[in-house]
């Protein structure tokens, strides 16, 4: 099978690129390279033949339509969005393009080409937050809270829109929240590993007893496989890690792993719109592809732990220039909980 990859130079899509690209699969990672994408998160699978880079924008439909022409693309796994939900808060434009209007360019050359697959990679932030004791089905409503979470919404039902009107075989996936190797400083967990062992200030949101249900990456990638392979179409997968934490839980264990004292964690300003709780449940995939998530959390987060040790220089580079100013403009305003 050829699979157009888009956003295959970040986080999670880089990590489903190195997982299929030396299998049976040939690859077209289609990415514009934004701040959060990185071809150095390719370097392990740099030059084999079965894997191809191409630079585009999925906002761009020429560029969209010549990627699909020439590739001729059996499936496609549609990673590529503007992912940061503070950055969604600071700068919506973007995110409301890439994340919607991109989307909406990538089902439209997918319906041209015929594909005959295709696997649109949503979230459980669509479910917003969500009260106890009660975890999200994926018939749960959609309330989405931030511009990054209304925008994925959108695409989501923009998504299945294209298999209920133009039968095209889409597959949606939700899944929670990530982590793991190569992700981004900004997000929870890398930002406060990076910063634990820079010795600066961890900066928790409000009280800091959000919930989160953190999926190790590659679970996620091979949950992607299954239903690429075994979902039907039409259909919202779920995809959790069944491990709900609090942050301040998160960042202590954090602390605790890389040696460095609790006084670092500073209490900051609350996200505006901050959700409190998202909890899915992934049952029907379980049922349906044999799928389990396999990384035990604690393991997970020290191997993730020991990746941001050994590669210092891959978080230097993401640090320099952009990241700086993003970095000012997002916690300059947050220094006090008042
Ligand atoms: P990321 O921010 O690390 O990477 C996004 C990638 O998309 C980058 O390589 C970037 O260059 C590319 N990109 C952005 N705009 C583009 C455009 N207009 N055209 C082409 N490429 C573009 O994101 P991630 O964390 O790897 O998330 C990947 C997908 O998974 C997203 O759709 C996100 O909504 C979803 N998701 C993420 C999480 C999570 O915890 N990170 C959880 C559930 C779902
Ligand atoms: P984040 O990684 O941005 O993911 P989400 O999309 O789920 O918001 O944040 C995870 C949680 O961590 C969320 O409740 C916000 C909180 N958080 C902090 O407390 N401090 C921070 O500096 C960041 C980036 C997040």
């Amino acid at each position: 099978m050829k699979i157009l990859v888009t956003g295959g130079a970040g986080f999670i899509g880089s990590a489903f690129v190195r997982m299929t690209a030396g299998g049976a699969h040939s690859i077209v990672n289609f990415d514009k390279l934004t701040y959060a994408g990185n071809l150095e998160n390719l370097k392990p699978i740099e030059g084999l033949p079965r894997y191809t880079f191409v630079l585009g924008d999925i906002c761009d439909a020429a560029a969209v339509e010549a990627v699909f022409a020439e590739h001729k693309p059996d499936a496609v796994v549609h990673f590529a969005a503007e992912s940061h939900v503070d950055r969604s808060i600071l700068s919506p434009e973007p995110v409301v393009a890439t994340n919607f209007m991109g989307s909406f360019q990538m089902l439209e050359a997918a319906k041209r080409h015929g594909v005959a697959r295709y696997t649109h990679v949503s979230t459980d932030e669509v479910y917003g937050s969500i009260d106890e004791p009660h975890d999200a089905d994926e018939t749960w409503p959609l309330v989405a809270s931030s511009p990054y979470s209304s925008s994925k919404a959108g695409s989501d039902l923009l998504a299945l829109s294209y298999f209920k009107t133009f039968k095209l075989p889409v597959v949606v996936t939700r899944a929670s929240n990530n982590y793991g190797p190569y992700q981004f400083p900004e997000k929870l967990i890398p930002l406060m590993i990076s910063n634990a062992l820079d010795h600066q200030p961890l900066p928790i949101y409000g009280d800091g007893q959000q919930v989160r249900d953190w999926l190790y990456v590659d679970d996620h990638c091979r949950a992607i496989l299954a239903v690429l392979t075994k979902g039907r179409e039409g259909e919202v997968y779920n995809v959790g890690g069944s491990r709900a934490l609090a942050n301040l839980d998160v960042v202590k264990r954090i602390l605790e792993i890389t040696g460095k004292p609790e006084s670092l964690m500073v209490t900051v300003k609350d996200r505006p719109g901050h959700d409190r709780r998202y909890a899915i449940t992934s049952e029907k995939l379980e049922r349906e592809t044999g799928w389990r998530a396999e990384m035990d959390f604690e393991v997970g987060l020290k191997a993730t732990v020991d990746w941001y040790r050994a590669n210092r220089e891959w978080v230097s580079h993401v640090k320099s220039g952009a990241y700086r100013a993003y970095y000012e403009q997002n916690y300059s305003n947050r220094l006090s909980a008042t």
